[in-house]
Parts: structure tokens; sequence; C-alpha cells
């Protein structure tokens, strides 16, 4: 070997045993448990915990976002003074001592970035509360509300924290103006990062952004709309704000004197309590609770698909149930829980919905031709249509999607069947869904980037009988009979049909 070689080979050696040995070094600065606190301007403090220790010289632990529970840190290194670590949803740490305490600037993926000073707290701050005692399971009745699946908006997808009663009030003003109220949007539901704490009699409150909720829901109501609003059962929601753990009875009752209509109830820090068994008995003791309330409101539950919701939904007076996580405004989110959600269909029904989360529709991350795909396939799946994007400021083409009403008929069809997968090929994805007038729904999906050809006969897609009217629903146009379907979907695309048959009754 040359000893030019040799010499950058032992260089590069020396330099990767520093590299390794300062995380190393710094480890045990570093242990211990440490708080966070994210202050809002609106009152609200949300802790972070991050607890870490060091093993065999290199730094492990788990960051505790906002009362989550522990997501373990990933790949610790040294960058110049910071030592930094990832977790698992996509955070970047950088932490340096300061002082006894830990000087800590989070960056949440592409989202922006805090810094702030982390104190050392005891091991018992990541203790999760007792579980509390849960009723004995029972059927609880339907509530009679959603027979259709429920229409309207909801804050997170598009304005998450920063929903205050402007938004709210102004959203409600969009919706009638826009023609949404029309169309059959109804409920305007306020996610998280409305709550406060509690006072003395444990009373939840609201925080600076939100002023008289009664008032509030008297302004919505007064437009013809309803309004919604959102808890867990945990002691804290998924964004590390006041849950109804304890008060489930007394906050049915707030709500229900406020005049609330809906309500979205996130399992969120349960999880880190009770253990998943106990999901129907956590969603039963707040359904009691609603119907107690002498209030009619509809019950969303909130569980990311998880227990089989879909098996107990409706026995907790569930109206609506998540079937997956959170989806996300791009093509990749919204096709794998689309289209994957078949096997379901029996379990929905007129009062209890699958839920494969809100609508993305308008909110930038797709394309028209992407979202009027996702808008076709929740209406073929007859999943509740909450409105995800500002209609205050939505463009034309957004509005024209969200208010389709032909295809609004198909998601709110009073049979309340659920489209199933006729077949697949190529990524074309055909599927049907039974209407209440005899006639069938028929959504041919492109889920290939680029246009692709389909050529099938009604009878290869299941469809008893022949066809005796064929309307095109995004055209909104008659289309000439045939018994087939032959031509092409663009990339990512969607064409709607509804079939009207021969002999159809009605
Ligand atoms: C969870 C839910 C979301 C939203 C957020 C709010 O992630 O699945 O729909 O409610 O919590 O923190």
């Amino acid at each position: 070997m040359k000893s030019s070689l040799k010499a950058f080979l032992a260089c590069a050696l020396a330099l990767g045993a520093l590299l390794l040995a300062a995380p190393r070094a710094r480890a045990a600065e570093f242990n211990g448990v440490w708080r966070l606190d994210d202050v809002k301007p609106w009152g609200v403090t949300l802790h972070t915990f991050i607890a870490l220790h060091t093993k065999g010289g290199v730094l492990e632990g788990a960051v505790y976002p906002n009362g989550s529970g522990d997501v373990p840190i990933r790949s610790p290194h040294v960058e110049g003074a910071d030592t930094v670590f990832g977790m698992d949803w996509g955070w970047t740490f950088h932490v340096r001592p300061d002082g006894g305490n830990l000087r800590v600037k989070v960056i949440y993926g592409d989202s922006g970035s805090s810094e702030g000073v982390a104190v050392p707290v005891g091991e018992d701050a990541l203790k999760p509360l007792p579980a509390l005692p849960l009723p004995a399971l029972r059927s609880i009745p339907d509530n009679g509300l959603a027979r259709t699946p429920p229409m309207g908006w909801n804050s997170w997808n598009h304005f998450a924290e920063h929903v205050d009663e402007r938004v709210v009030r102004e959203t409600a003003d969009a919706m009638v103006s826009s023609g949404m109220a029309a169309a059959g949007y109804l409920y305007i539901n306020i996610d998280d990062t409305w709550e406060a704490g509690r006072d003395a009699k444990g009373e939840i409150q609201t925080n600076a952004k939100f002023g008289d909720m009664k008032a509030l829901a008297d302004y919505v109501h007064a437009k013809g709309l309803k309004l919604g609003i959102y808890s867990s059962p945990g002691p804290l929601t998924c964004g590390g704000y006041t849950g109804s753990y304890g008060h489930e009875e007394q906050d049915a009752k707030t709500y229900a004197s406020w005049g609330i209509d809906y309500l979205k109830y996130d399992w969120c820090s349960a999880g880190h309590i009770y253990p998943e068994s106990a999901l129907r008995a956590g969603y039963q003791k707040m359904g009691e609770a609603l119907q107690a309330s002498g209030r009619p409101i509809v019950y969303s539950l909130c569980e990311y698909g998880m227990g089989d919701v879909w098996t107990w939904g409706p026995l907790v007076s569930g109206n609506l149930w998540r079937t997956t996580g959170d989806i996300s405004d791009n093509w990749k989110s919204m096709d794998s829980i689309g289209f994957n959600q078949g096997k379901l269909a029996p379990f929905a029904g007129p009062g209890h919905w699958n839920d494969p989360d809100m609508l993305e529709v308008g909110n930038g991350g797709m394309t028209p031709t992407e979202y009027r795909t996702h808008f076709s396939l929740w209406c073929m799946l007859a999943a509740p249509l909450m409105a995800g994007n500002d209609l205050r400021s939505m463009s034309p083409e957004t509005r024209d999607i969200l208010t389709n009403r032909e295809v609004i008929a198909i998601d709110q069809d009073s049979l309340g069947h659920e489209a199933t997968r006729a077949f697949a090929s190529n990524g074309i994805e055909v599927f049907t869904k039974a209407l209440s007038d005899g006639s069938v729904a028929l959504g041919v999906f492109n889920r290939n980037g680029g246009e692709a050809p389909a050529s099938f006969t009604w009878a290869d897609a299941g469809i008893p009988g022949k066809a005796a009217g064929v309307r095109d629903l995004w055209q909104n146009a008659d289309i000439p009979e045939t018994d087939g379907f032959k031509g092409t979907v663009p990339g990512h695309g969607v064409v709607m049909l509804r079939i009207k048959l021969e002999g159809q009754v009605k």
C-alpha cells in the first residue's frame, strides 16, 4: 500500500473514532427526564418530556410529545456543539447542556421549529394516571342520529392549532355563502386545541382562542348549521390539551348546555392508561354520558381503527368510527387509506358509518383530478364528508368538487350501502354500490400515475341486468347507453357513473 494512502486511511480511521466517541463522551450529561414547556399565546402550556439514558456509552431514550406515550429516539449523533436525534414522528431534536438544563431545538419535519429550555424533572413525571373504573359492557340504544353519513367541516386538517372563534364564525358564514350548506354540509366541528384546564368545580374551560362557546353555538345555529367539538377519554388530547378523563358526565352536560351537536372523541392518551381491550368500555362511558345529557349529540369515535371498532361501534351508540390513522394531504396517504376499506363494507349502515378520516380536498397537496378521486371514493364508501379545507378562500374548482350534488347523492343514499370492489386489474379498480332507487353507482378508479385504458361489461362488474340509462356524475350528463365501459381514465383519475337498470322499480 502506498504511504500516502496509508496516511489517508489512518486519518480517516482517527476521524471516525473521534466522531463515534463524541456522543459517548457527552451522553452522560443528558441522563434523566427533562420537561420542555411550550407556552401558547392563548394561555395554555403544553409539556413534552424527554427521557434519556446511556447504554454502553450510547445515548438512548424516548420523547413523550404533548402527553403522548414514548416515542423512541433514533440515530443520536453530534453536530457541532449539539447532540442531535430523531424520533418516529419525523421530529428532530438538537440538544445541548445548559447550566443543569437542556437547551432544545425541535424541528417539526417540514412544518417549522421551536426552541426552549428543558428542565430536569423526576421519573414520576412519566407515570401514567391510574385507570378509572369502566362500565360493564352493555348495548346502548341507537341515538337515532346520522341516518346518512354526517356532512360538515372540521378544523384540523387545515388549521390544526390555529383554529379560533373567528375562524369558526367565518367558516359558518362561508358554509352558507359558498353553497356548501345548500349541498348538505351541516356540522361545523372544532377539533383539538380549544381547551384550557378545569376550574375549581372541574368544569372544562375554553382557552383564549374561544370566548363564549354558547354564544358561538347560537351563532352557528342561527345560520341553520350545527356545532361540533372534540375531546378524549384520556387526561390529555392528542395535541396535549385537557381531555375528559374522570369528567365524562360533567363534560357531556357542559357540551349540552353550550348547545353542542357533535362530539369527536379521540383515544389519544387513554392508550397509555388502558389496554386496547378497554376501548369499548371507554367509549361506552361517554356514549352513556352523551345520552344522559338530554341533547342529541352525534358521537364520532376516533381510535384509528383499533380494536375492530366496527364490530362494537354501534353498541356504544357510535355514529361513526375511524378506520385508519390520520390522513395527510397527498396522493399516497389518500390512496393507501381509500383503496383499503373494502372489507369493512358490511359494517356501515344508517346511523353508523366507517370513517376513513376527513377530506383533504382543496388543501393544496393533490391535483384537482386527485381531489375528484378522493371525493368520489369517499362518496362510494358512504364515508362521512367532513371538508378539511379553508372554506373562506376556496377556489371555484374546490367548491365545485365539494358541492357536486350528483356525487354527494351517492354518499347520502338512504340505503346506506358502502361500495365494494368489483375487480382490480393493472391499477384500474372498479367499485360498485347499490342505491335505494334500484340503480347502481359505479366508479372506475385509476391508481396509476398515467392515463390507462379500461374495458369491461356491466356483468363483469357484477351488475345484474341491463342498463336503461347511464349518467356521468362528473360531466353531469347522460351518456349513450352501453352494456359496459370502454375508455381511458386519467392518471389518478376517476369516472363516476350512475347506472339505471331496466325494470328498476323507482
Ligand atoms: C388525532 C386525530 C386527528 C386530530 C388530532 C388532534 O391525531 O386522529 O384527526 O383530531 O388528533 O390532536
